[in-house]
């Protein structure tokens, strides 16, 4: 994590009780270096697992656990404690926590102080992967998004209770990063992003193509959400009936070709290449100058296809290449072909679908599953906005992760 890359911010951490309330003690220690004021509040049942004291002497400040608390109430009124976060984090969010804010409860200090605060609120879920899983947590975890409330992790891998699965708590380093980059509406300035979204149209005649069932808005949200946090974006789009967002450089394009030349003539000037686009693999070998006819005698029609060029393997061909970041629409074992993309295209991250009828390509919401060198997180169905956010902290995660020098 760079230094002060949260110069400035108020950062009201609720500590949770659960196994992983250890490793709060590490963020607070993290958050501080990156140049945040911590105030701790614990559940109760955080302080079975770590003691107030640890906390206080790793932010230099007080630790509350309760409403009623009559000298802290008088140093620092919960009121006015939500009012002085500019974030609030609750790390680790256990399924209680994460059930009582979706309920909208305030049955203890940290509840209330959710609900108190206009601060953006993030929660970092650490649990048993059978409660990650279950569709109540899930559910839950679904009406907190669309408040606005954002979700960092779980990670996957071992846990305490000797299960293997999703619920470990993100580790202190990408939570720091996590929030780094929801911190300030401008954390991509300075970078220049490249997107290209939809289909490709490839002629066959002046009245016929083949193309595909994308409608490129997936990729219109990120190029969306990148110009919203700062970024110098250039969208190439295929064929497609939408607005071109704010902020966003935009130019038209309808057959591979096109869009390949367009992305490979920006790429020395991309930092970030986010390649949305459903590429038609293969073109008509020639595109017939009038309209095809029908013979009266035949009943069947040969078109004889030619490869387009892979645009995302040129772009990882290219030495000083960008962070190269592909999708992969897949219709069955989404993990392994997708995995197979990751290393087979050279890619710095992939993200990956389940498409079919309803899902995916034509669906206002979609879950991705990202994956890249050494880890992976899903993204449950969400809207495409609020998905390409969560890409493009990830993205902002790994690039910092390897400035840095740590394992992303
Ligand atoms: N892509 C590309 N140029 C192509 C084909 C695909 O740049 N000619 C990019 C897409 O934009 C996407 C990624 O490659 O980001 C994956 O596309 P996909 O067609 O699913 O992958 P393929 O490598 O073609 O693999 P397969 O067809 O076997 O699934």
């Amino acid at each position: 994590m760079t230094d002060n890359a949260l110069a400035g911010a108020r950062v009201l951490l609720g500590v949770g009780g659960g196994i992983a309330a250890y490793k709060a003690a590490d963020l607070v220690r993290r958050l501080r270096d990156a140049g945040a004021e911590v105030r701790v509040v614990m559940t109760a049942n955080a302080t079975r697992f770590v003691s107030a004291l640890t906390f206080q002497a790793l932010s230099g400040h007080a630790v509350r656990d309760s409403l009623w608390d009559e000298s802290a109430e008088a140093a620092m009124g919960h009121i006015e404690l939500a009012r002085w976060a500019s974030q609030v984090l609750v790390a680790p969010a256990t399924v209680d926590i994460i059930a009582r804010l979706a309920q909208g409860r305030a049955d203890d200090l940290l509840a209330t102080l959710c609900l108190a605060t206009g601060a953006p609120v993030a929660i970092a879920p650490a649990m048993n992967q059978q409660m990650w899983a279950h569709p109540a947590t899930q559910a839950n975890l679904a009406t907190l998004r669309q408040r606005g409330v954002r979700v960092f992790g779980p990670d996957s891998g071992g846990q305490a209770c000797g299960e293997f699965g999703a619920g470990r708590l993100m580790e202190p380093h990408s939570l720091v990063a996590a929030l780094a980059a929801t911190q300030a509406p401008g954390d991509l300035a300075g970078w220049s992003v490249l997107v290209s979204a939809g289909p490709t149209y490839e002629d066959i005649d002046p009245v016929r193509f083949i193309g595909n069932r994308s409608s490129g808005r997936m990729g219109f949200a990120v190029a969306a959400a990148a110009a919203a946090r700062g970024a110098d974006v250039t969208l190439v789009a295929g064929p497609v009936a939408l607005a071109t967002p704010a902020g966003v450089r935009r130019i038209d394009v309808r057959g591979a070709r096109q869009m390949h030349e367009a992305v490979l003539g920006l790429a020395g000037a991309s930092d970030v290449y986010v390649a949305a686009a459903a590429v038609g693999d293969f073109r008509p070998d020639q595109v017939a100058p009038r309209k095809l006819k029908k013979a009266s005698d035949a009943t069947t029609l040969e078109l004889r296809l030619v490869q387009n060029p892979d645009i995302l393997a040129d772009m990882a061909a290219l030495t000083g290449r960008p962070f190269l970041v592909g999708f992969a629409a897949e219709t069955e074992r989404v993990e392994a072909h997708a995995r197979d993309k990751l290393e087979r295209k050279r890619l710095d991250l992939v993200a990956a679908n389940e498409v079919g009828p309803g899902r995916g390509f034509e669906a206002e919401d979609n879950a991705l599953l990202l994956l890249w060198p050494g880890g992976r997180e899903a993204l449950p169905r969400a809207g495409k906005r609020e998905l390409a956010e969560a890409l493009l902290d990830r993205i902002v995660q790994l690039r910092q992760g390897r400035q840095d020098g740590n394992p992303a």
